[in-house]
């Protein structure tokens, strides 16, 4: 087959199965506190099923888990449709001709956010942002330190002038929290609203809970 018939062939499944751009989201867990951020989100995606989610994990972030979950790598690894070793520089979601909803990196370390603020691609995580914010898709950063010096800010002002969205995952509590999970949720619901992605266990201020 020619070049182009097997792009025009390529294009025409694609629009059969609805276009996957719309239905692709990265999720990189790096290794800030607060490690069940990014593990809620591969599971509230999953329940809500229809997104294809590509996770990326950082050495570090494989040290929170130890630390602060009872979690196994595996489970969570199982937990996405694509998962990308943090090493693969070469992995489709390095490219910008693979397209996708965006990212979001759950938490989101001072280095990470610095790697991401200096386009210093020299991993998957920081590769896989700087590729979205040249694409202008959208990029969040539940950027997690506190508390900050003027760097930290300095970067969070870079991140944003290169189109990231910097969301500490700082809880509100006008939605009545009962619980740990209650205010990670409702930070991923909030996270996911940048996406446009809806979940409902999203708590909206004057709209009636769904569940
Ligand atoms: C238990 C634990 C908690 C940490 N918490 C933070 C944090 O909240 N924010 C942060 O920027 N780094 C934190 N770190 C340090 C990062 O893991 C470290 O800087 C690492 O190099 C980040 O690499 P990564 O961005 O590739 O994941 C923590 C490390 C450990 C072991």
């Amino acid at each position: 087959m020619s070049h182009q018939a097997a792009a025009k062939a390529n294009s025409a499944a694609r629009s059969a199965e609805g276009d996957p751009a719309t239905r692709r989201l990265i999720v990189a867990l790096t290794g800030a506190s607060g490690v069940v951020y990014g593990i809620r989100a591969l599971e509230l995606l999953r329940e809500l099923g229809g997104i294809e989610s590509h996770l990326v994990i950082s050495a570090a972030a494989l040290r929170t888990i130890a630390e602060e979950t009872d979690d196994d790598p595996v489970r969570i690894r199982a937990l996405a449709d694509v998962v990308h070793d943090h090493r693969d520089i070469g992995a489709s979601i390095a490219s910008g001709s693979f397209r996708t909803m965006g990212m979001l990196v759950a938490p989101c370390s001072v280095r990470t956010l610095s790697g991401i603020a200096h386009a210093a691609s020299d991993d998957l995580i920081i590769r896989a942002a700087d590729v979205c914010l040249k694409e202008r898709r959208r990029v969040v950063l539940l950027f997690r330190e506190t508390p900050l010096h003027a760097g930290h800010i300095a970067l969070m002002e870079r991140a944003t002038t290169s189109g990231a969205v910097v969301m500490p995952p700082v809880p509100a509590f006008y939605g009545r929290p009962r619980t740990i999970d209650d205010i990670v949720v409702q930070t991923i619901g909030r996270a996911l609203d940048l996406f446009d992605i809806d979940l409902p266990q999203t708590v909206r201020w004057r709209e009636t809970r769904r569940n």
